[in-house]
């Protein structure tokens, strides 16, 4: 695997996946490096923790960050190329050009100028890479209608694949934060995934999936229990706080997300 720091070098011909990231790499980045391996002749993961959507400093100050670790982790999954640019040659001196997708939602909502940062960059890495594809999660919902709303609006030539959440054993969705839960706080943040599933469920049986959910989160209080429409789908989402970590998870409830 070739690690690449500036865009002149990078300069790539055929047929191209390209999986965003922002590293802390786990099983839920193995699991889009897998199938942007299956379905593409070269695979460009990209590692930059994107200062733009950060809205809280001391949360991109403690963002977990090991290079060499992500880079093992990216070739063990048959990456064949990590993009891993500095600040300043993604965001050079002067820059002052940014792209707003206007319906972002209540995740958008809670978190303002998160989707513009997530946009802006997602536009240049789409422009640096050249993709025909590129790979993202269903665990960030709403970033990825976000994503699909960008490519429709400004005509980009790449297609976006939404792959499944990947979970631990209990049902917590894998998130680079979850690091930061104590013991106590990785038994609370269970409500979330649980009380989703309980939404579904209700869903099912012709009831009403957001008022079942929020009863059900055990104590956790949310900062949105909402329907996410993402095309030919719908899921269920919620964030809510752990002490100092804000977790955000969803299901799908009915059509296909990919
Ligand atoms: P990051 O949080 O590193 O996530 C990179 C990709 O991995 C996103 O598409 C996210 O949805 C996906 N992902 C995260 N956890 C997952 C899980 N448990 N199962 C499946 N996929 C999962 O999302 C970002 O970075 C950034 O906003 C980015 C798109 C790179 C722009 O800066």
């Amino acid at each position: 695997m070739k690690i690449v720091r500036t865009i002149a070098e990078l300069d790539l011909g055929g047929e191209v996946g390209l999986v965003p990231t922002m590293g802390a790499l786990h099983d839920g980045h193995r699991s889009l490096f897998r199938a942007a391996r299956a379905e593409n002749a070269l695979v460009v993961a990209s590692l930059f923790v994107n200062s733009a959507q950060f809205e809280e400093e001391s949360d991109l100050a403690t963002y977990p960050r090991d290079e060499a670790r992500d880079a093992a982790i990216a070739a063990d999954e048959g990456v064949d190329v990590l993009f891993a640019p500095s600040a300043e040659e993604m965001y050079p001196a002067g820059f002052a050009t940014w792209v707003d997708v206007e319906d972002v939602g209540a995740e958008g909502a809670a978190r303002p100028g998160h989707f513009r940062g997530v946009a802006t960059v997602c536009l240049k890495l789409f422009n640096i890479v050249r993709p025909q594809r590129a790979y993202f999660g269903q665990k960030d919902a709403q970033q990825a209608a976000v994503v699909r709303r960008l490519v429709r609006d400004v005509n980009l030539p790449v297609g976006i694949r939404v792959l499944p959440t990947v979970r631990e054993p209990d049902g917590l969705a894998l998130s680079s934060r979850n690091v930061r839960l104590s013991e106590t706080e990785r038994q609370q943040a269970l409500g979330l995934p649980l009380a989703l599933a309980a939404g579904a469920e209700a869903f099912a049986g012709g009831g009403d999936p957001v008022a079942v959910a929020r009863a059900q989160l055990n104590g956790l209080t949310p900062d949105y229990v909402e329907l996410v429409e993402l095309d030919a789908a719908t899921v269920l989402a919620a964030a809510v706080r752990i002490g100092s970590t804000r977790l955000i998870d969803n299901v799908l409830l009915k059509g296909d997300l990919s």
